[in-house]
């Protein structure tokens, strides 16, 4: 028999499960006790109605959420781009130009440095209450490069992997981008694809353009990929209209939307992801998430951890940013941090807590989640709890 552990005297816990508690769509319990069984959930539900459980875990009057989703980030890199922060910050526009910097790094580092630098990372974001983490390619940008890469994060405790040999044209295809557009929707693929489950392109002006993602995207659908596209960052553009055409999972940043887009994204399937932290490490305009999540449209809010334009590996960081700058309520921040990274990865097993699902939980040293935006830049996350194992 499975022992089973009881995590009692949660003053909130949040389920993200509209069945639950107070009925609203985060199904908050208050006075609550949740029961881990074989790392997932067993039970959930107001204490005095809890059955028994072989070892007690007390809350001490602590809120609890499920660990955030974290579906968007870029942490097999190597290097170092302090200066370009400072340029940045003295005034200096953000290019996506400084990815080559670290393309140069990235390729001459072991793998072992590589898996270092994204192994210190999870723990990282495993102190910030962060359970469930997307990572992907693009630092590389030629098949061994790229399919090393997507090796050590399969090597990794990372949950999903994405393949990202879009990100920008190598210099040594400088002269003809069309023939790297080529190579990563063909042999590039083909190395990638069995240590990935997404395929992601940069749709943007002088990365790459609509027909050029369409190719890599359909290509990647073909060898099994799900597709994901970096869409409207830094300038209006097709990136949203095509990921909502290719049924993508997720179209991500989100900043530059005309209505068609807003309309696209709010007729299919495709979730919207909000990257906050960038616009706040590139001291660019904030996507209106209000504007989507009236039209209807799913948000997720992740944290884009990148050496460039997004270097914070902290979901409440983006949360709070999102709450005081994008007019999302705090409720809305904590289910797109959450129950919103997990549809963006069409997982229906994390970003809730709920019987059957994984039990992955963060305890807040506050009574209610309310505090993560109330509360901004303190470190409220106390215990993290992933798989019913304790990571932080
Ligand atoms: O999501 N937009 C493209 N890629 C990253 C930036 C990567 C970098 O600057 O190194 C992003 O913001
Ligand atoms: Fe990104």
């Amino acid at each position: 028999m499975p022992q089973t552990t009881a995590l009692t005297n949660i003053a909130a816990l949040v389920t993200n499960d509209p069945a639950q508690g107070d009925g609203s769509p985060l199904g908050l319990i208050e006075n609550a006790a949740l029961i881990v069984e074989d790392g997932q959930v067993a039970w959930v539900g107001p204490t005095e109605k809890a059955p028994p459980a072989d070892t007690a875990h007390d809350a001490g009057g602590r809120a609890a959420i499920p660990g955030f989703v974290d579906s968007h980030s870029h942490l097999l890199y190597a290097g170092d781009r302090t200066q370009e922060f400072n340029a940045r910050m003295s005034g200096r526009p953000y290019t996506a130009g400084g990815i080559r910097t670290t393309v140069q790094a990235t390729r001459e580092a072991s793998d072992e440095a590589l898996a270092a630098t994204l192994n210190a990372h999870l723990r990282e974001m495993y102190a910030q209450g962060t359970t469930t983490l997307e990572t992907k390619s693009g630092y590389g940008l030629s098949p061994e490069h790229e399919a090393r890469a997507l090796r050590v994060a399969a090597l990794s405790d990372v949950d999903e992997v994405t393949y990202l040999g879009a990100h920008v044209v190598p210099p040594e295809y400088a002269h003809d981008p069309d023939a790297y557009t080529a190579l990563v929707a063909g042999p590039m693929l083909r190395e990638c694809a069995p240590h990935a489950r997404w395929v992601d392109v940069f749709c943007e002006e002088g990365a790459f353009d609509e027909e050029q993602c369409r190719t890599i995207l359909t290509a990647g659908r073909e060898a099994g990929l799900i597709p994901r596209v970096h869409a409207n960052q830094l300038s209006y553009g097709p990136g949203v209209r095509l990921a909502v055409e290719l049924d993508a999972a997720s179209a991500d940043h989100c900043t530059h939307l005309t209505n068609e887009d807003v309309d696209a994204l709010a007729q299919g399937s495709t979730v919207a992801t909000l990257l906050p932290g960038c616009e706040f490490s590139t001291r660019a305009v904030y996507p209106d998430a209000r504007r989507l999540l009236d039209a209807g449209v799913t948000v997720a809010l992740s944290t884009d951890c990148n050496p460039g334009s997004s270097y914070t590996s902290s979901m409440p960081f983006c949360l709070a940013i999102a709450v005081r700058e994008m007019n999302m309520t705090p409720d809305e921040a904590l289910w797109s941090a959450t129950a919103g990274g997990a549809r963006a990865l069409r997982r229906t097993d994390v970003g809730r807590l709920t019987p059957g699902c994984r039990a992955d939980v963060a305890l807040l040293d506050a009574p209610s989640h309310v505090h993560l935006s109330y509360r901004p830049g303190v470190p409220l996350v106390s215990e993290v709890w992933r798989e019913g194992a304790r990571v932080a």
